[in-house]
């Protein structure tokens, strides 16, 4: 895989994850009982994948070498976004420390902060895609193979190849969990 490719794969998988997040807040905002580990989950996923290991890879592989070109106005611009990511993510998290299952008002704190923090994200990953993404294949198209290798490294020495895969696995079976709490939906 190229390492455009690796962010790319990243970028999807965390957007499947925010479409599950969003309607599993959704469900909470109605009165549904959804458990307050499914959103644990989706934070730490947020934290760990999203924050710690592709941010991280950017941050520390990326945006350096993209310093170095003349695309250093789009590396500051994307870190200073990945900040704003940081401030929605805690909003989110304290929301979900607050959060009673099957309690509307905070079930819809909890919708607000996930709203807020998903219009963010769309809207980082659709910059990231339009300027971050070209911008490596036209500038470090001679360093993948080393992209790549950091890359690798990043995702084992910050998150470990254990809890990657079964941040994976988490991915896959969350959309089963939230049907299941939707469908416990509170009448009336
Ligand atoms: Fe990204």
């Amino acid at each position: 895989m190229k390492a455009v490719e690796i962010l790319q794969a990243e970028h999807s998988a965390a957007l499947t994850m925010l479409d599950h997040l969003e309607r599993a807040a959704d469900a909470a905002a109605r009165g549904a009982s959804v458990p307050q580990d499914l959103f644990g989950d989706i934070l730490e996923f947020i934290q760990v994948f999203v924050d710690r290991c592709h941010h991280g890879k950017e941050e520390t592989e990326l945006f350096p070498r993209l310093r170095m070109s003349r695309d250093a106005e789009i590396a500051d611009r994307l870190e200073a976004e990945h900040q704003q990511g940081r401030a929605l993510v805690r909003t989110f998290a304290d929301a979900v420390g607050s959060y009673t299952p099957g309690d509307r008002a905070s079930g819809a704190r909890l919708q607000r902060a996930v709203d807020a923090y998903g219009d963010f994200l769309c809207e980082h990953i659709a910059n990231e895609t339009a300027e971050l993404l070209p911008a490596m294949e036209l500038g470090l198209g001679s360093q993948d193979h080393e992209l790549v290798d950091a890359f690798e490294r990043i995702e084992l020495e910050r998150v470990g190849a254990g809890t990657h895969e079964r941040l994976h696995k988490m991915l896959d079976g969350m959309g089963m969990r939230v049907d299941r709490a939707a469908a416990a939906l509170v009448p009336g």
